[in-house]
């Protein structure tokens, strides 16, 4: 199974003969679908060529800090912010002591103080080195500060002597890889998640849409795939980069955000794109010159796309979301008995929402499924996302 598909994976490569690994790692981690760059320290560069790793993760690697031809491209903020996991393998007894004091002397160091994302290690040395008091106390304090520590495994070593300090193998750092991906509730589970509005053409230049930002889907979408889900997002058109660690479809139109939600199988269905209940019956082919003091416009009704998902032969766990400005508990629970949902997901917008619901970076929901309800007050949607999908996950358990 490609558990790495669209994750971000920096691998940071130290100088120590288990370098050598570092070609097999690169393909292990691109095999399960990984999206690598490789950057080197100068003690590396000794063990294994830098044109080896480039030609085997496909993209240039990067050796030092002052480059000033890489710094104008992907710099190494940019590298930073990139990776969804920095991993360190092998990880030298110097490299971690460095870590562990703070130091940035080069750019695999300066990258792990500047990243938000998680650092694994995956030690590599001599076992007399390992069990130095000075590195089994760094060791300690760099998993005190919530890096991982993969390995070292037993062994016979480069050196001839046999104990801990080998680098486990490329496979295991790949495995555990995918594992750190997928350890959340939603593991092994496909969702699929619309967001954003639609655009209904009017003519090639005007359209009917609404105030859809796509915040809230893609907070879902990005919480999902946090939790170990395989997320695929298909979004109207809106200004949002597409969150970490899932694959976007882009769409327009109801009719095309309908054909590319029934062209994929899933799991978990969540429905949280505000998507235009009628289009223009016919878009004219040329722009509509203005000619007439009133023009009326002859619209026909979309197809329900929650609906028809959870109107299938065999659904997925369905949920919806419902946008009120009335009534928000009435409307909610009559979609969700209406479209035959397992659950719903209420939020005011409008004058209602007094600063949630569209557009806005924050919102609040009330959740209902059959025979029970839970209020989540005003948040931001990256938090109140995480929290709509941990009962979708519970939910989900149980329905299984
Ligand atoms: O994008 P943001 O700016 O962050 O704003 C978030 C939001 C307010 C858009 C979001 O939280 C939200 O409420 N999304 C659903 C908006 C909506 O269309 O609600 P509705 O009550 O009209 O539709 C009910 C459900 O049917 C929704 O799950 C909707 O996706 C779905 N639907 C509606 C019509 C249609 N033709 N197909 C559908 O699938």
């Amino acid at each position: 199974m490609n558990t790495l598909v669209n994750r971000h994976i920096l691998l940071g490569v130290t100088g120590g003969i288990a370098a050598y690994k570092s070609a097999e790692l690169v393909r292990a981690l691109r095999q399960q679908g990984a999206e690598l760059r490789v950057v080197m320290t100068e003690a590396a560069s000794a063990f294994i060529t830098p044109l080896t790793l480039q030609a085997l993760s496909g993209h240039p690697v990067r050796t030092t800090l002052m480059d000033p031809q890489a710094e104008a491209g992907m710099g190494h903020i940019e590298l930073a912010r990139w990776a969804d996991l920095v991993l360190v393998a092998p990880a030298s007894a110097d490299f971690m002591a460095r870590l562990t004091a703070g130091m940035a002397n080069d750019l695999l160091s300066t990258l792990c103080l500047a990243t938000q994302a998680p650092i694994a290690m995956a030690p590599a040395m001599n076992v007399q080195m390992w069990q130095a008091a000075v590195t089994q106390e760094n060791a300690e304090r760099l998993r005190a500060r919530a890096v991982q520590l993969w390995g070292p495994a037993e062994g016979e070593q480069a050196c001839g002597e046999v104990g801990p300090g080998r680098m486990l193998e490329p496979q295991d750092l790949a495995q555990r890889c995918a594992d750190f991906f997928s350890h959340g509730p939603l593991r092994g589970v496909k969702v699929l998640v619309t967001a954003g509005p639609t655009r209904e053409a009017i003519d090639p230049v005007r359209y009917i849409s609404n105030r859809s930002s796509g915040k809230m889907g893609y907070a879902v979408a990005q919480a999902a795939a946090s939790a170990g889900a395989e997320v695929v997002l298909v979004s109207g058109p809106v200004n949002l980069p597409c969150p970490r660690g899932v694959e976007r479809i882009a769409v327009e139109s109801a009719e095309q955000m309908l054909a590319a939600v029934m062209a994929q199988r899933c799991d978990i269905f969540i429905a949280s794109a505000a998507v235009a209940d009628y289009r223009p019956a016919e878009a004219a082919q040329s722009k509509i010159k203005k000619s007439q003091d009133a023009m009326s416009l002859n619209l026909r009704r979309n197809l329900d796309i929650l609906a028809t998902v959870s109107g299938q032969s065999e659904p997925p766990f369905t949920v919806g979301f419902a946008a009120e400005t009335d009534n928000l508990k009435e409307y909610a629970l009559g979609k969700l008995a209406a479209k035959n949902l397992d659950m719903i997901a209420a939020n005011w917008v409008g004058e209602a929402a007094g600063g949630g619901g569209f557009e806005s970076d924050s919102n609040a929901l009330t959740v209902f499924w059959p025979g029970g309800e839970k209020n989540l007050p005003s948040m931001d949607k990256q938090t109140l996302a995480q929290e709509l999908i941990t009962i979708i996950a519970e939910r989900f358990s149980q329905h299984r």
